[in-house]
């Protein structure tokens, strides 16, 4: 999908308009009426100075996506994607998810009045988003199988039965509200393009819409360069980033891929050309990280700088800190680690932090004041 308006620099018509989504109305290909919105986009995009430091950067920022209406980034693709399909009269939303993706869509078809239908992996997707997806009323079928296969299903459904509309990340309109997050990047660092944009990698929906947004951008001369796209996988479900250390111009699927990272445990990415494609063009590269140090990478994010995300979007830190160790970005880079879901999807991670039972106290006690000074 290309972009076919033309603009001056100093008559751009979004100029004055608050941060979101549709601020950007006019590079969206949807017609105005039938626009179905929660108030999605306009995340923070926070100056992290006291991880920045420990990572040796001055600036580092982490765009917080967590803070879109269903809690992930996936909102700023379903705002787009379901109000085109509303213009194109489909009533039937269907998807496979590893979790958020079905929230999103769930909450979206609850505020259209159209019908949800999602198919997850069995036991695979998250507290958190199961409940989002309950209780926003969408129709669940678990798959006994992980999430490629799942996927595989919803595209043969939707090829034979036509009344059932595809609302996963192969769906072009998803890619077209995904990719604000680099318009808004830009507007946030007033004009100002990142040297390197670090991100979770499952399906490569996202890093290929968000590097189709910085190039739009360049494209109309609002900005003069583009980031370094680098994309984070876990070390058990990486095909991209197996490919990309490789130098091979296509993946090979991972089967059975594990992590803690359930969103993105995903053997067979659905975008994977667009995302090598990307990579390249961007100079970028693409990293592995255990699930150890994206636990670790989550547990500083929250307790350094007071942002809590899921594991998977922490895979983002994981992998900042191994690029940083490695010496392979420079310490005077702008670098943004986008943060992709909420922390509280996840509530699992609370099993591995043992330490959140902290120490007790009775009331009873005449002395709990000084027993509790004693142990700070
Ligand atoms: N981070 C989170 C929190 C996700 O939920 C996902 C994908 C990604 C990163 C990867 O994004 O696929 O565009 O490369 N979740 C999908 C889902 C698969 O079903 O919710 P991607």
């Amino acid at each position: 999908m290309e972009v076919s308006f033309t603009i001056s620099k100093r008559r751009i018509p979004w100029r004055d308009r608050p941060l979101s989504v549709w601020k950007y109305r006019e590079l969206l290909p949807v017609d105005d009426r039938f626009i179905t919105s929660l108030d999605e986009g306009g995340t923070g995009l926070h100056l992290c100075s006291r991880l920045g430091r420990e990572l040796g950067l001055k600036r580092l920022y982490v765009k917080n996506e967590g803070e879109n209406p269903s809690g992930s980034f996936k909102d700023r693709g379903m705002t787009v994607a379901l109000s085109k399909a509303r213009e194109l009269r489909k009533r039937r939303m269907v998807c496979a998810s590893t979790g958020n993706t079905s929230a999103s869509l769930a909450a979206y078809s609850a505020r259209a009045g159209l019908e949800c239908i999602v198919l997850i992996p069995r036991g695979k997707v998250a507290a958190g988003k199961m409940v989002q997806v309950v209780i926003h009323g969408a129709k669940i079928f678990q798959i006994d199988g992980d999430f490629d296969q799942a996927m595989n299903m919803v595209v043969e459904l939707a090829e034979r039965r036509k009344s059932f509309y595809l609302m996963n990340s192969i769906n072009p309109f998803r890619l077209e509200g995904q990719k604000t997050l680099a318009y808004e990047t830009v507007d946030q660092l007033e004009g100002k393009t990142p040297d390197a944009l670090i991100l979770p990698v499952g399906n490569g929906g996202n890093i290929s819409a968000i590097w189709k947004g910085f190039t739009e951008f360049q494209q109309l001369g609002i900005t003069k360069s583009r980031p370094r796209m680098i994309g984070i996988q876990a070390e058990r479900a990486a095909p991209i980033a197996n490919a990309v250390k490789k130098n091979q111009k296509a993946i090979k699927p991972v089967t059975n891929p594990q992590t803690v990272a359930t969103a993105i445990r995903i053997g067979s990415p659905v975008n994977s050309t667009k995302v090598l494609r990307a990579i390249d063009e961007s100079n970028g590269t693409a990293e592995t990280v255990t699930d150890g140090e994206i636990l670790d990478a989550q547990k500083t994010l929250a307790s350094k700088e007071g942002i809590f995300v899921e594991p998977a979007s922490a895979a983002s830190i994981a992998g900042l800190k191994k690029l940083r160790d490695a010496g392979r970005i420079d310490p005077g880079d702008l670098v943004i680690c986008v943060t992709t879901g909420h922390g509280l999807k996840d509530p699992s991670v609370a099993e591995y932090w043992k330490t959140a039972e902290g120490y007790t106290l009775k009331i009873t006690q005449p002395d709990w004041i000084q027993r509790l000074e004693r142990l700070l």
